[in-house]
């Protein structure tokens, strides 16, 4: 079967892939605009609209009172009020909206809402939250075996301590959603959303009404990247408060600095870690303390904390592990899922932990990380991660050893130590990073999909599944899994824009998760209609039903192509025979558990593995680094569809390293977030993309344990993590500047800056 292109790709080229606020909406649509608080946090005092209210085009300036059900859109705790009634709590927030004909009428009127204010202290790092002690939970643990003893007697005990940068999404269609009520009375949203079910349940609670009374459609999305699994929510909310009042089609779509302030990021995360090590490198334990940066209400900041506790140990086996994590509540924007969901500040602090061991030993990085390796053999602890999941199919050492032969790793070593012996000013650096990603959601309830089939007479087909396409090729991935399990082309498939009122109670699509659960869904689905056609192909062909195969848009007699008949006739005379050619499917992935108390269980199905090496050059006079060559080896088992996966390596590689390397956020010390434009906040451009970028995907020999959808693994994420490669070949880099590179302290992200100031760290 050949591999389908993605379905989106003729119109992201030509430009007719249509987005949220690019629909056919009706006329007389209403826009929105906020007005933004102008401190970080403020007891609001009085608001005077009447001038607003006055002023050509506009509506009304909606408030909380305007609220008809519950003025909250918290998705796990209801502490984010969507409107503030008393309180703001970050610089830029919004206090009410405008409504008006045109959003330059709005955003005019905005101006002219009078709110007098009362200047609170504010909290804007996790510094001063913990001298403030201002937390949004309990500290939570997970704890194996005795690390005080496994550190008190390590021959090397080292300590450090790291700031992890945040990271804007920075997806092209910032958020958008339009909402109209229908002559029924139902609320009607387009929404870019990666959750279209809690948009949903939502607009629901804000609107004071039961789920039915409420569909969401989410078109394709211009990029989510985690910033529309919760964060499109309140957007929907207020344009559905807006449109219950005006009975009006109502819009909004941010612009993208009002995306910037209004929207919480990757969190930033304060580390500390104690590592023990034997002289050799191998890991006797360590104790790790996180800290994130929540932000001002908890969105997702739990699971997000959990899922870096459960990779701090990224693929390393700690005999002795003991992590806390807490969740700083701060008066910023609250911080929210983005690619990797805290995966990647986990496994930055495993990074950084084997980096110091290995460089205050003197040994080879990659032999320090490799000799750290979960086990193969499941029976033996070195097999079991700290929160107790044995690592099955552990690719890792396979791949390894292919990835250090194929980049020419040796011989690349040998050829940067004689460069860096004859240049001063420049200085090359080499690197090897592996990782581990556990594929499944935490939340064990999300582990979940289904999807809607059908067939209609004339033999074409309709597909529906709950998850949504934000261009990682979701949509494509599962019109392969409809096209192989019922052996039919892709022509004869149409997959339909992602709803509520199809597919119901969904997941966010997140967590790599899409393809594995809704495939799985879509292939029963599918396999449900094909046990209904077979008796009706078996009569036509005159043969025993388990005869039966199809393939190549027909039924046939197995092995024998030439009796058959057509998939059309055969769904015209199913539909004549009174068979019902509609279905709805469903999957759940078994065997998960999680208790979240102990930080004990099994969270997931399996794990995603992948190495990168990285080789760059440090400018000492700048700090500009030149990325030269990148070689990443991925597995993402039978792959559904190669190029869409390579697709995903590279665009998750490159934003991993946009995180680690350029992408800076900087606040004043207000509180307002100064880098809320592509001007002031630098993501990867075609200039730092690796000059010489060499994706491969890893094949593997022996059969997996695990039954995933043909074969295939989650990709969406962890080659984000593979950027930490290019941190890890700057610090090598860096390290070549100064006479004693046992420990080179590099702050995250790498910024020229960053580099020249840890490259002076060492000279002096
Ligand atoms: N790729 C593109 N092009 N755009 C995106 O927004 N989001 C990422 C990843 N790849 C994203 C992307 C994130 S955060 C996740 S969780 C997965 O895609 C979600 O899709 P999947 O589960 O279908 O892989
Ligand atoms: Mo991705 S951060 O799980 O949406």
């Amino acid at each position: 079967m050949s591999v389908l292109k993605h379905e989106s790709a003729r119109g992201h080229v030509t430009g007719r892939a249509a987005y949220a606020d690019e629909l056919a909406m009706p006329s007389g649509t209403l826009s929105l605009y906020p007005v933004q608080s102008p401190h970080a946090h403020a007891r609001i005092l009085s608001m005077d609209c009447t001038a607003a209210e006055r002023m050509p085009g506009v509506w009304r300036v909606l408030t909380a009172k305007d609220v008809p059900g519950e003025n909250d859109t918290g998705p796990i705790l209801h502490d984010e009020l969507l409107f503030p009634t008393d309180i703001v709590n970050f610089h830029a927030q919004a206090v009410a909206w405008v409504l008006a004909d045109s959003e330059t009428q709005a955003q005019r009127a905005a101006q002219s809402v009078r709110i007098e204010y009362e200047a609170l202290p504010a909290c804007l790092s996790i510094q001063q939250a913990i001298m403030q002690d201002q937390f949004h939970q309990p500290r939570v643990q997970i704890v194996r075996g005795d690390v005080d003893a496994a550190l008190s007697d390590a021959p090397v005990c080292l300590h450090g301590e790291l700031q992890i940068g945040g990271q804007d999404h920075f997806y092209l269609e910032t958020q958008a959603s339009w909402v109209q009520i229908d002559s029924e009375g139902v609320v009607q949203i387009v929404a870019s959303t990666q959750h279209p079910t809690e948009t949903q349940i939502i607009v629901a609670r804000v609107l004071g009404l039961p789920a039915h009374r409420v569909v969401c459609r989410s078109p394709r999305m211009g990029g989510g990247f985690g910033g529309k699994e919760t964060q499109a929510n309140p957007f929907a909310a207020v344009a559905a408060v807006a449109a219950w009042h005006s009975g009006r089609a109502v819009r909004i779509k941010l612009p993208r600095s009002l995306d910037m302030q209004l929207t919480g990021k990757r969190h930033p995360f304060w580390v500390r870690y104690c590592v023990g090590a034997e002289q050799d490198g191998r890991l006797r334990g360590a104790r790790i303390e996180l800290i994130a940066d929540g932000g001002w209400s908890c969105d997702l900041s739990p699971p997000v904390l959990s899922r870096a506790m459960v990779h701090v140990d990224n693929a390393y086996y700690f005999p002795a592990l003991e992590v806390s994590g807490r969740i700083a509540r701060t008066h910023l924007a609250s911080n929210t899922a983005f690619r990797g969901f805290g995966g990647p500040q986990g496994i930055f602090a495993a990074e950084e932990m084997l980096s110091h061991v290995a460089r205050h030993l003197g040994l080879p990085a990659e032999q320090v990380r490799a000799q750290n390796f979960y086990g193969l053999d499941v029976s033996q602890p070195s097999a079991i991660t700290h929160y107790d999941q044995p690592v099955r199919d552990n690719d890792l050492p396979e791949l390894w050893w292919q990835l250090l032969r194929d980049s020419d790793y040796r011989a690349r070593r040998d050829a940067i130590t004689e460069f860096n012996a004859a240049s001063t000013t420049r200085k090359r650096g080499l690197a090897i990073v592996p990782v581990k990603f556990g594929i499944s959601f935490n939340k064990t309830e999300y582990n979940q999909a289904g999807a809607l089939l059908h067939i209609y007479a004339d033999g074409s087909i309709q597909l529906n599944h709950g998850g949504t396409e934000m261009g990682q090729g979701l949509h494509t991935k599962m019109l392969t899994v409809a096209a192989r399990t019922l052996g039919v082309s892709r022509a004869r498939l149409q997959i339909m824009p992602t709803s509520t009122d199809k597919v119901p109670n969904t997941s966010a699509t997140a967590a790599s998760t899409g393809a594995d659960l809704n495939g799985q869904a879509i292939k029963a689905a599918c396999e449900i209609l094909l046990e209904r056609l077979r008796p009706i192909a078996a009569e036509l062909l005159n043969c025993a039903t388990q005869e039966v195969e199809f393939a190549d848009d027909h039924a046939q007699v197995i092995g024998v192509p030439s009796m058959q008949v057509s998939f059309s006739k055969l769904a015209a005379t199913a539909y004549a025979k009174r068979i019902s050619l509609s279905t709805t499917g469903y999957y759940r992935t078994p065997g998960l558990h999680w208790d979240p108390a102990s930080g004990k269980g099994h969270p997931f199905y399996y794990f995603a593995f992948g190495a990168a090496v990285a080789e760059v050059e440090v400018d000492g006079l700048t700090g500009v680094h030149v990325l030269q060559r990148v070689d990443i080896l991925h597995d993402v088992g039978e792959s559904l569809n190669a190029e869409i996966d390579r697709g995903q390596i590279e665009g998750g590689f490159v934003q991993g390293m946009g995180w680690l390397t350029c992408e800076e956020l900087r606040w004043s010390e207000q509180g307002r977030l100064l880098t809320d434009a592509p001007s002031t906040y630098k993501i990867p451009s075609v200039g730092e993309v690796p000059k010489d970028f060499r994706v491969r995907l890893f094949h593997r020999e022996l059969p997996r344990t695990t039954d995933v959808i043909f074969g295939s693994k989650a990709v969406g994420e962890p080659p984000l993590c593979l950027g930490l490669s290019v941190r890890e070949a700057l610090r090598d880099a860096v390290a070549a500047f100064g006479p004693d590179s046992r420990h080179v302290a590099l702050a995250s992200p790498a910024t020229p800056e960053a580099i020249f100031t840890a490259i002076r760290a060492l000279a002096g």
